[in-house]
């Protein structure tokens, strides 16, 4: 699916207007993770790029990191979660199947008029998200919305497999998203392979292999890596051509925070140099949906997302799939 945001087709700008994160506090060094698998700090460090992540604890679950995200979402937009009148959240590690843990947010956050639905669509959560609340409030159906990329990986990671464990970590962002005076959302890319849909997955999960005790993420690293640098690349290029965009014009690029190798390969293959790329994998491994806000947080902190910068984000991960959003950085909401 791809398509150029009608900004200027039904006269509805529609950006960012409030972003917040949230991390759990307890921290994991490579060094940590050598007392639970056969790795060295080394081998993660030059494999991968990442140094530390952040883990829930064992009371934590996934709207327990979410609700910070969102609540300093909404403080920066300086918005009402009364007038909220729709709530995404995308994970694949929500609190329950049901109540969704959008319900549970817009409840604890007070949002009585809000749509509440979660969203699955691996790593590339976020990125769907936002394409659903994008369309939702260009086309005046929703005029408020909250949209949070979170997960709490650690709960359904194999503490015994190596290829794995050493990966991922926990994490949340949120947006706000509304009509803005200039700027916003220019256009959106988003696809899905289901045919390599098991060099990713979670078999015991639902209602096909239910019965299956064995409920932990299972992966083909090598297959992963090879569709990661393959659709970060064409991704980029399908939006940017579609808005009538070069890679030149990008100022900001948020690439989904897998492995430094993966973003690097696509940086090198698009031609966008360091200094446009964010890079936080580092500091919290992959954090799946909420890799994207989380990474934009970072550019926000270092005064990179400016008003009329144009921003590319891309995301990928299980199903398979993948997704990008062009955004020109807005200012403040419409009046
Ligand atoms: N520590 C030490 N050795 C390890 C570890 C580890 N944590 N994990 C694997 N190895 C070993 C393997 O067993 C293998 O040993 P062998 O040669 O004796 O069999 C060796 O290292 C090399 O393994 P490779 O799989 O070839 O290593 P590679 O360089 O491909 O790196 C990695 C593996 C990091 C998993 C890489 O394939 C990758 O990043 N894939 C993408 C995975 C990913 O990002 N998934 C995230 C979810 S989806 C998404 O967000 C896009």
């Amino acid at each position: 699916m791809i398509g150029v945001a009608p900004a200027n087709g039904n006269g509805r700008r529609i950006g960012i207007t409030g972003l917040g994160t949230h991390v759990p506090e307890t921290v994991y060094t490579n060094k940590d993770l050598e007392q639970y698998v056969d790795t060295t700090d080394e081998w993660i460090v030059e494999r991968t790029g990442i140094r530390e992540r952040r883990f829930a604890t064992k009371d934590e679950a996934l709207t327990d990191i979410a609700a910070p995200a969102a609540v300093a979402a909404l403080a920066e937009a300086g918005a009402d979660p009364a007038s909220i009148d729709l709530i995404i959240v995308a994970t694949v590690t929500p609190d329950m199947m049901f109540p969704t843990s959008s319900a549970i947010l817009a409840d604890q956050l007070g949002m009585p008029d809000a749509a509440a639905y979660d969203l699955l669509a691996g790593c590339t959560g976020f990125m769907y998200g936002v394409a659903q609340a994008y369309a939702m409030l260009a086309s005046g159906l929703a005029h408020r919305a909250v949209v949070v990329g979170g997960d709490v990986l650690s709960k359904i990671l194999d503490w015994e497999d190596r290829s794995t464990l050493v990966l991922f970590g926990d994490g949340a962002g949120a947006v706000v998203m509304e009509e803005v005076e200039e700027g916003g959302f220019l256009g959106f890319e988003l696809g899905a392979d289901g045919g390599g849909g098991e060099n990713l997955w979670l078999p015991g999960s639902g209602s096909r292999h239910f019965e299956d005790a064995d409920k932990l993420v299972k992966m083909n690293g090598r297959e992963v890596f090879k569709f990661a640098t393959r659709v970060l690349v064409s991704s980029a290029e399908k939006i940017l051509g579609e808005c009538g965009r070069s890679v030149e014009d990008v100022d900001v690029y948020v690439p989904h925070q897998a492995n430094k190798r993966i973003i690097d390969h696509a940086a090198s293959k698009l031609g966008i140099p360091e200094e446009k790329i964010v890079v936080n994998v580092d500091r919290f491994g992959n954090t799946s949906s909420g890799s994207i806000p989380l990474a934009l947080a970072d550019a926000k902190a270092d005064g990179r997302l400016r008003p009329g910068e144009l921003v590319l984000m891309t995301g990928m991960g299980a199903g398979l799939t993948w997704g990008s959003a062009l955004i020109e950085w807005n200012g403040a909401a419409a009046a």
